[in-house]
């Protein structure tokens, strides 16, 4: 296939793309039939450090089309993006769409591309955390269930997709475009130039609603990390929604070091250089994992259990006081080694491309 649209909505979709995209130029540079791509960028995330800073640290050409939709609820977002991308399907009529990731711009063009008879590809597709409380959940479910051709990061996916009764000739296990964008960026990091001292500081982000919107769960939260962190720091890079609630709760932690969201490039050299994440991303998991750090996930599930089975990820539970044990066995420098997933190789994107071009 060689008309291709590439969407990308949200902030962990733009290192996913971005590999795939300089494998398509590299492709192209001696293949006989090009591919020719559409980047489409749904507009889900606007604000300049959500999104454009992204396209630039990672070298990623505008977008050839922006549908513009903004925030709103799951089903406003999930509406205009159908709308928005069903016109621009009619216009150029692609024969394949690559939709990454979990988020509504994912299951939202998923849905669109099949309903006007163009091939959806899924790049990490088939994983999955079995709590349907979260929207990525059922944005995996509903993508998956329409996909025609799957690139999964692991052996647990492809076990999933057959028990879910998908055929092998549709699931090709490629590995993972978001550690191509890890290790091909390794050389460029920057140093976000804090007052934090090398190996001795946390890095700790959160976003989802379950953590930051119910204000005592925050309080409480950060509270306990700020009373047992001892004389380290903890840099706390907060995203629009965490702001928001953080605002209102009005108090002020002696050990946070509080940032907007942080471009590609520090984000990355920040934890590269500490001592250890608290995160409720799942993308970062696999981004700790691949770099040794230890990493605390503050959630019931991950969708991607390779991280806490063979990386240096550990489920901690969202009740705050889950916390204090793992704490302390970071502390006192007691965290399990961990080892890189299969595939894992920065490798991932060159295999899709080829992959794409003999479909
Ligand atoms: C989305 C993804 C989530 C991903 C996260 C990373 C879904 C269902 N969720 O969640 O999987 O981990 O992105 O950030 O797709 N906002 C801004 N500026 C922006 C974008 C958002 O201020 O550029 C604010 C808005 O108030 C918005 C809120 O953040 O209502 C949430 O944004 P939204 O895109 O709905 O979901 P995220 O929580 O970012």
């Amino acid at each position: 296939m060689n008309k291709i649209d590439i969407i990308a909505g949200a902030r962990p979709n733009f290192m996913k793309i971005g590999p795939i995209i300089h494998a398509i130029h590299r492709f192209n540079e001696t293949a006989s039939t090009p591919i020719e791509y559409r980047l489409i960028h749904t507009g889900q995330h606007y604000d300049k450090k959500m999104s454009e800073d992204f396209f630039e640290q990672l070298n990623i050409p505008e977008p050839h089309i922006n549908l513009g939709v903004g925030s709103g609820t799951q089903a406003e977002q999930t509406g205009k993006i159908m709308l928005r991308y069903e016109e621009a399907i009619q216009d150029w009529k692609p024969e394949l769409c690559i939709v990454v990731g979990d988020v509504t711009s994912t299951m939202a063009c998923s849905i669109t591309a099949k309903k006007e008879g163009v091939k959806v590809a899924h790049v990490e597709g088939g994983i999955r955390s079995g709590d349907e409380s979260m929207p990525e959940e059922i944005n995996r479910m509903v993508t998956d269930a329409i996909t025609d051709f799957f690139f999964t990061t692991s052996e647990v996916a492809n076990q999933n997709l057959k028990d879910l009764g998908h055929a092998d000739e549709k699931v090709f296990f490629v590995g993972n475009t978001m550690i191509d964008s890890l290790l091909g960026n390794l050389e460029r990091l920057k140093d976000p130039e804090l007052e934090l001292t090398k190996g001795k500081y946390l890095v700790m982000t959160l976003h989802r609603p379950s953590n930051v919107d119910a204000m005592k769960n925050l309080g409480d939260l950060l509270g306990l990390i700020n009373e047992n962190i001892k004389d380290h720091k903890v840099l706390f890079p907060m995203h629009p929604r965490t702001k928001k609630m953080y605002d209102q709760l009005n108090m002020n932690y002696d050990q946070l070091v509080i940032t907007g969201p942080m471009p590609y490039l520090e984000f990355i050299h920040a934890i590269k250089h500490s001592m250890g994440v608290i995160t409720d991303s799942g993308g970062i998991t696999e981004e700790t994992t691949v770099l040794g750090i230890p990493c605390m996930t503050l959630r019931d599930s991950t969708e991607r259990p390779e991280t806490v089975t063979i990386g240096t990820n550990e489920i901690v539970g969202t009740n705050p006081k889950n916390i204090l044990p793992y704490l302390e066995k970071l502390l006192s420098g007691q965290w399990k080694k961990g080892e890189i997933p299969e595939l894992w190789d920065g490798q991932t994107a060159k295999r899709i491309v080829q992959i794409i071009s003999k479909l």
